[in-house]
């Protein structure tokens, strides 16, 4: 018998489970139809590791593999509820038409359930996301008068919904390129910055300080700096709000942080990795302003350096060239085409070259995603844990760390902290792969 450590004592997930959705476009409404489809027997909920996912626990020859969502009490799909804001009027079920990722099939079969979810109205200024510009939108004489309508609005939803806890998730469009302000450093300034309806204040952070004054915990799928700044990060330890961000790591990017570990793996030397998509969506067409842009190239460049350290490795790794292209091509819609071309160098420097073509869909790849975003931080919620929540970088490009912590982009590292933490939580040995004990 190995030594059982604490186990932590989590709260069991009873009611109903609202998750927030800031933002009811193609990946929010995959998702919320998804999950419908998934509930009524129509789909297995393919891409999710907290449906699917098995864990191993003790010794290989223990055959102990439980599935996660039997090892963690998570909220069942049957329990959850969905709620959004947007800056069109349109319905899920009118939304997921417009966006045209799933069949029209399929979701007429949903529709009375998607046609019940009509969006709130958002927290929105385009001069944050220039190429959108909707009706249906807030109106408020500064930044802290319309977090506080969002304060009384979600607790609302949740008396009216029967919500035991709430979870928000940031799936709406990436805003401009912000940098980290001085207004950010405190939670005194960022609130005065609020009220004086400060440019560094950006209407996700609006959303972001709502969520953590009410206690719900918020994950962020864009880019955006958003939740990532000091003063939301001392609302959410003070407030013990589990946060965690930022850019779902769904195609282009989640394959770079498969390969190029396998290249850092057997020391094979990289010149360059050129990366280009077609993309046809709204996300598309929003990222194709410079501004939004230059939000998500600095998401996706960062990765590599991470990985590659060449720093550690200069022969290997020093000045490679890495570019990162997304070009909107409206027929394409979400289905969206990734091809890299990587070229690498072996033994005696002879040099060699990887091409891929990923024809992938956008928003198929990130609907899991959201999925186990929303209940993991619901699980973390119940545990207590509050502030960044590292072991959920498996599912971003640009993982939210502690400061001066550099981010962990290894997709296998990832998961394996991922994995770690869940044994944690339930007193279960860590796995470390060493496995000596098969040869005393
Ligand atoms: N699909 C992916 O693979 C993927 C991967 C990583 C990140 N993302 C990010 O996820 C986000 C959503 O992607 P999508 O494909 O669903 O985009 P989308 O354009 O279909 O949906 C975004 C929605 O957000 C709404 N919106 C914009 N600003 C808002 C605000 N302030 N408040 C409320 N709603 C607002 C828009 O009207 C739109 O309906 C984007 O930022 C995208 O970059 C997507």
């Amino acid at each position: 018998m190995t030594d059982k450590k604490k186990v932590a004592e989590i709260a069991p997930a009873k009611g109903k489970l609202g998750v927030l959705l800031v933002g009811l476009g193609a990946v929010s409404t995959t998702f919320i139809a998804g999950v419908e489809a998934i509930k009524r027997g129509l789909a297995e909920p393919i891409g999710s590791l907290t449906q699917m996912s098995t864990i191993r626990l003790g010794k290989r020859t223990d055959n102990r593999s439980p599935l996660i969502k039997d090892f963690v009490p998570l909220a069942s799909l049957e329990d959850i509820v969905f709620g959004a804001w947007d800056i069109f009027p349109d319905s899920a079920y009118d939304a997921a038409m417009t966006a045209g990722v799933l069949e029209k099939e399929l979701l007429a079969q949903l529709k009375p359930q998607l046609q019940k979810i009509k969006p709130m109205k958002a927290v929105f200024d385009q001069h944050y996301v220039k190429r959108l510009n909707g009706t249906n939108v807030k109106e408020g004489k500064n930044n802290m008068e319309l977090a506080e309508q969002l304060i009384a609005e979600i607790a609302e939803w949740k008396r009216k919904n029967k919500c035991a806890r709430l979870v928000m998730v940031w799936a709406a469009s990436t805003e401009i390129f912000m940098k980290t302000h001085a207004v950010h450093k405190t939670l005194k300034s960022f609130e005065q910055a609020m009220r004086d309806n400060h440019k560094a204040i950006a209407p996700s952070m609006v959303y972001a300080y709502a969520a953590l004054k009410s206690g719900i915990p918020f994950a962020n799928g864009a880019p955006n700096l958003t939740v990532d700044v000091p003063a939301l990060l001392e609302l959410a330890l003070q407030n013990g709000v589990p946060v965690c961000g930022k850019d779902f790591k769904t195609g282009q990017t989640w394959m770079k942080t498969i390969l190029a570990p396998g290249l850092k793996a057997r020391m094979l030397g990289l010149n360059g990795w050129y990366s280009t998509n077609i993309l046809g969506n709204r996300d598309g067409e929003v990222l194709d302003d410079p501004e939004s842009f230059k939000t998500k190239e600095e998401s996706k460049l960062s990765v590599l350096e991470y990985i590659l350290q060449p720093e550690v490795y200069p022969s290997l790794y020093k000045d490679f060239s890495h570019v990162v292209r997304i070009n909107y091509y409206p027929p394409r819609g979400d289905n969206k085409e990734g091809w890299d071309n990587i070229d690498i160098f072996g033994w005696l420097g002879y040099p060699m070259q990887i091409k891929i073509d990923f024809l992938c869909r956008d928003s198929i790849l990130a609907a899991p995603l959201v999925l186990d975003l929303a209940l993991f931080l619901d699980l973390a919620q119940r545990v207590g844990m509050k502030g960044i929540q590292e072991w959920l970088s498996f599912y971003f490009k640009s993982p939210m760390t502690a400061p001066n912590l550099y981010p962990e982009h290894d997709i296998f590292i990832q998961l394996m902290k991922l994995k770690n933490t869940l044994r944690h939580l339930r007193g279960e040995d860590l796995i470390t792969h060493l496995g000596l004990e098969y040869y005393d």
